[in-house]
Parts: C-alpha cells; structure tokens; sequence
C-alpha cells in the first residue's frame, strides 16, 4: 500500500540538496508499496528549536511515480529563489509514496496532508482511517475547511484543533506528543503516521496501530561529521551526531543503519534533540476504581537489522521479479538452511522447525487445519494442502482471509490456523487472525517479514527466510512458502512410523530441489519464444489437478496481474462442468501433466481438448513429449521430475518466466503492475 519515510539529520550539517535526495531515495525503495503519487516537506529556511514557530514548511505533491515527484521538485526549486545549497545543522523531513484508497490519484490528495493553509501540522499516512466521516464532520463544525477526498485529511486538522485548544486553555507547554496522542486516541483502523509541524522545528513524532513503521538510527563519527561539510563552524564536538530515519519498511533502511526499532501498536516515538522517546498508552486504576488511560513512557532496545544492501538492489537483472525469480535456487536453500536433519546410521532423516517445536503436540490432536490468505500465498497453501493432509492424517481445508471474515466461518478452539502471507502485513489476512484468536484457536504464522504483524501476534510461526522481495508480483516467496509447508506435514507427521520412507523421500527431494530449480531456469529463452508467440494473445487458460490445481491458479495469477493478459487457472477437473465451451482452435491453453497420481486423468483431459481442436501447451516429465501429445500437435515444456509434492515448486517457474517475459514483450512494468501495490496493508 502506501510507503512512509522520514529523515531527520542532528548536529551534523546536510545540504538542502543532500537532504531532498535522501528523501526520494528513501521514497524509490518504497516505491512497490504505491506508486500513483508522491510527495515531501521540508524546510524553508533555518529554524532552531527555541525559535518558537518556524516558517510554513515547503510541501511538494505530484501525480505519478517518485522520478515525476523528482522532476516537479527540481523545476519548481529552479522557478524560485530557493536554495539548494543551504545547509541544516538540524532538520526533519517527511515524504510519501501514494497506493490510492479515499481519493484519486492527484497532488491535493497526495500526502503530506495539512492542517490549514499554514502548514502548521503535516502527516503522511499508511493505512486507513475508518472513522474519518464523523471526525470530519465534526471539524468541520469546529470551523475546518477541507481541500481533498483523503481519510488522511483529518488527521493533521485534528492535531492543529488539539494543539489550539490547549494553547487556549493556556497549557503553552503542550508537548509534540501529548498533541498526537491525543489524536490518536480519537483515531480508528489501521495506520502508520508521522507528524512534523512548525511549532515543533526539528522534531518528529512516529505512531502506528496495525500498519508497519520502523526507526532507524545511525549514531555518525566525528569524522563523518567533518566529511560531510567542510567548514568547521557546523561541527559541535561534545555533542554527539546522529541521523534517524523512519520507515514502512526495511528496505529504506538497511542503506543507511542496521540499527532499527520495530515500532509497536499504540507507541508514539517522538525524536527531538537528538534523542528518542517512546510513549504507549497505559490503562491504570483511578482513586475510585475507574479505568484511567495515561501516556506511558516505554524502554525499548534497538535490534540488528538482518539483511544487506545487495538484496534490494537489481544487480545484474533490468528488473526486480526477474532477479527474485532466477534467484529462487538461493532463496529455497536459505529456507531450508538449519531445519533438515541428514539423519544417520540410526536416526532417521527429519526436520526442524525451531518456532512451532513446542505446539506440535496441540496441533496434532487438533481437529482441523484451516490454512489462510490471500492471493498467491493462499495458492501456495493450496499446493501444500494435500501433503498436510496426507501426512498429518488431520482434515485441512483452505480459506480465503477476506470470505472467512466476511462469512464469520466457523473457527473451533480445537483448530489450528495457519496464516500465509509473504508481507505478514496484509489487513485481510489480520483480520482473519484476530478473528481466529478471538475464537480460540492455535494461531501459526507463516510469513517472511521477521517483526511483522502476523509474526508478532500468531502463538508461533515458522519464517519463510526467502529474503526480501521487492516485485509486486511474488515469485521467490512462493516457492518457499510451499517448501515451508512441506516442512511443515514433515514435523506433523513425524510421529507416524508409517510414513517415514515417505517423509525421508521427501526430505531427499528437499535437499536435491535448490539444483532442480537451477535446471529449470534454463527454460528462460524458450519461455521467452514462448511468450513471443502468445504477445498479442487476449486470453490464456491454464489447466491443473492435484497438487498442480495451485500451480495453474498461480500461473494464471502471475500472467494476469504483471503482462496485463485475461488468465485463468482451472481445475481440469472441472472441465467438463462449463471452461470446455471456451475452447477452439485459437485460445491458447497450458496443461500441466507431470508425472503423478493424476498423470493419466490429464492425458485423458489432453484428448478431450484435442478433439475440440484445443490449441496446447503441455508441461510435462522430462521424456514424455512424446508420449504426452496423444490425439493431436501441441508445443511442450518439458521439466525435470522430483517427488510429487514438490513438483509444484520446479512446475511454477516456467510460469514465472512466461509471465515476466510476456509483461516486457508486451511493454508493461513488470515491478509496479498497473493498480496493484505489494503488501495490502488496507481491506
Ligand atoms: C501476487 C501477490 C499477491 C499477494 C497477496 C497476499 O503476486 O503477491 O496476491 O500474495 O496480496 O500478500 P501477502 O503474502 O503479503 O499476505
């Protein structure tokens, strides 16, 4: 969804310029989360923090990507008399990348939003304000105009109303973060804020309930210091340097520091005078037993951030899923990494899986596994589903985040849920889990955001250690949440003697899968052929059972949402029950019929298109092109088998190829699909 990202340089002196790019850099990490507007304020001219009120900030909003906000910046500084070169001993600057919800794409609605036409409060928002309709109403009652369709606008109305009301109550000393905490106390839904305001200069305030927000903090050296301007006079020797950035995500970080802070719901985390403190609302008992809500104050520790610069730049790829695709060999091993167990002479081959060792038990005896998400993690759980249920011997079945709420399904204490979702962000997939925990049931989280909401509040979890991925379109972690899966059946079942030369099988193929994968990625200039043929194609139908049902949804799902083209994943099964009326001699169609169970029902479903006159596309075993194409010609995509239920895993990347090759082609961007942002962190 949105990207928040915030700036502030202490005691060390940066550059209009240096501060400007800082922001748009911090902004093109963030750019996969909203990429329809952009927008940043700074300051206007030098302020220290006992000048009292500062000059209106400068507010810069532009319609389109972050190069177009770039652009309108540097021609509107050029228009004036602004300098570039003018440096900060101190300043905070925010900025925002926009996924539209409340409003179109268009500067007046892009963030920072303002309270008035002074600039005195600025907020940039992630998330969405549910209750924004009666706030509005109610100031404008107060007196408030408003000049966008944002939910977002009345947040910064809400803080100017605030502070002006405890300046006319004569409390001159109201503090930055008494101001926002008290505005967060009338706010509902999901958000990550950060507020900066000219009667605060050089001061941030951070808060968040349910979307994500982290601090970074680089503590700088008297040398950096020196190198980073010239002249002395800005160098202040005892007191020390610092920058502090604030961030959606890690991605914005990990250039600057390593050194972050996962903010919590309900925390207010004011950063001034170099400092930082953290305040959370504390429910206490009054002289008369009432129920008192008090700012808190909180100390927290700052933690490691585990990733490098490397993984979020392109490397050697033009693009982001093209590099997360072919990284996918590396991805599945570091998903793996510590948790097989080679076995020996006399201990069997198993698997370790550290975050739900001590729920095993329970989920054993449990009556049900309902697996839940959203989009292509739900397609992975799906791909997973009949290994759980083989292994496990426990009924599993599969909910969409969004229908579970809606419907209010039905969620047992005798269940256990499993959460899978990439971004461990997602608000559909939230809600389903605080839907699941309301009603009891053991919650596992399935995520690859170490910190990340799902992590936080499911009872355990396993990660899905693929690392970070930046293309909207989820290739690399999808692949890793099904080997997570499988992972997961193995440690179920692991109690079942019955089963242990299957388990063993299984943990084989793991071990061999990273080397499978390399070989397939070899298929990259014939997906390329491939997609070459279909470019101007309208429509694609992929056909699968079984475990490969998921691999046709996910193929499906990849084609249409990064290449722009009609695609639809169909159980061949149902084939005859209506998709059959859409075939004739030019709708292209793939068919999935590797080697397994359900190998000879899809030779029969291949006849049955073929007397239809279905133009084909058979990915099958490697050595059964032959074979395969009974009753007629098709084009084949031959891939190397391993064990059933991983062929999924080696069945998809094919898919992925021919989508990403098929979105270039055609001239779409394949990171930043039309309307789609990567974690979707608003219902
Ligand atoms: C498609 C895609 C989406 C996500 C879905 C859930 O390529 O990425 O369908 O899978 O939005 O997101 P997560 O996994 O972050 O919960």
């Amino acid at each position: 969804m949105c990207g928040i990202f915030a700036y502030l340089n202490f005691n060390i002196s940066r550059e209009r310029r240096y501060i400007l790019e800082v922001l748009f850099n911090g902004l093109r990490r963030l750019e996969y989360r909203g990429y329809d507007s952009a927008g940043v304020s700074i300051d206007s001219s030098l302020c220290s923090s006992n000048a009292g009120v500062a000059p209106p900030s400068l507010v810069f909003r532009q319609e389109g990507n972050i190069e177009s906000l770039v652009k309108s910046v540097y021609q509107d500084v050029a228009a004036t008399d602004l300098n570039l070169q003018e440096s900060f001993l101190t300043h905070a600057g925010i900025a925002h990348t926009r996924w539209a919800t409340h409003g179109e794409p268009a500067p007046r609605n892009s963030h920072p939003q303002s309270s008035d036409a002074g600039n005195e409060f600025l907020v940039v928002h992630n998330g969405v304000i549910t209750n924004y309709k009666v706030l509005k109403e109610s100031l404008v009652r107060h007196g408030f105009t408003f000049e966008s369709d944002t939910d977002t606008e009345v947040i910064p109305k809400l803080a100017k109303f605030v502070f002006d009301n405890a300046n006319e109550e004569g409390d001159r000393r109201v503090t930055f973060s008494q101001v926002v905490l008290e505005v967060m106390r009338h706010l509902e839904g999901a958000y990550a804020l950060i507020f900066k305001s000219r009667h605060y200069p050089n001061e941030l305030i951070a808060c968040k309930r349910g979307s994500p927000l982290l601090l970074g903090v680089k503590e700088l050296t008297e040398e950096d210091n020196r190198a980073s301007f010239n002249d002395s006079k800005f160098l202040s020797s005892n007191v020390e340097a610092k920058e502090l950035f604030l961030s959606s995500d890690p991605s914005a970080l990990v250039e600057h520091t390593k050194k972050v802070l996962v903010i919590e719901d309900g925390e207010v985390v004011h950063l001034k005078d170099g400092g930082v403190s953290i305040f959370k609302f504390d429910h206490a008992k009054g002289k008369g037993g009432e129920t008192l809500i008090r700012p808190a104050s909180v100390q927290r520790a700052l933690s490691v951030l585990e990733m490098e610069v490397e993984q979020i730049n392109k490397g050697k790829y033009e693009h982001y899923m093209q590099k997360e695709i072919h990284e996918q060999p590396e991805s599945l091993k570091t998903t793996m990494r510590g948790r097989l167990i080679r076995g020996g002479s006399c201990k069997a081959k198993s698997v370790l899986l550290g975050g739900i060792k001590d729920h095993l038990k329970t989920i054993r005896r449990s009556r049900r596994i309902v697996f839940i998400g959203c989009g292509t993690s739900y397609n992975a759980a799906l791909a997973a589903r009949p290994i759980l249920e083989e292994l496990s011997g426990i009924p599993v079945t599969m909910e969409i985040a969004s229908d579970l709420v809606d419907r209010q399904g039905p969620i047992y204490r005798e269940d256990t849920t499993v959460f899978v979702s990439q971004s461990g962000e997602t608000a559909d997939t939230l809600q389903a889990l605080e839907y699941a925990l309301e009603n009891g049931a053991l919650c596992v989280g399935i995520t690859n955001t170490v910190g990340s909401a799902i992590a936080r509040n499911t009872h355990c979890g396993v990660h899905i250690n693929a690392g970070c991925e930046i293309g909207v379109a989820s290739t690399k972690a999808y692949t890793s949440q099904i080997v997570v899966m499988a992972m997961l059946a193995l440690a179920i079942g692991d109690d079942t003697i019955s089963s242990q030369a299957r388990r063993e099988a299984i943990i084989d193929g793991l071990f061999d899968l990273p080397k499978t994968v390399k070989e397939v990625l070899k298929l990259d200039q014939e997906m390329k052929d491939l997609a070459q043929l279909l470019i101007a194609e309208q429509s694609l139908l992929v056909f699968g059972r079984g475990y490969n049902y998921a691999t046709a949804l996910e193929g499906a799902l990849k084609v249409k949402e990064v290449a722009l083209m009609h695609s639809e994943g169909i159980l061949a099964g149902e084939m005859k029950h209506g998709p059959l009326a859409l075939v004739d001699e030019t709708l292209p169609i793939v068919v999935i019929a590797t080697r397994d169970a359900c190998f000879s029902k899809q030779q029969s479903v291949i006849q049955q298109l073929h007397a239809r006159k279905g133009r084909l596309i058979v990915m099958c075993t490697k050595g059964d092109a032959a074979s395969v194409c009974v009753g007629g010609s098709c084009r084949v995509i031959e891939v190397p088998q391993v064990e059933d239920c991983l062929q999924p895993v080696i069945n998809i990347v094919p898919l992925q190829l021919l989508a990403y090759h098929l979105t270039v082609l055609r001239g779409y961007n394949v990171d930043q699909p039309r309307n789609l942002a990567k974690s979707v962190t608003t219902q």
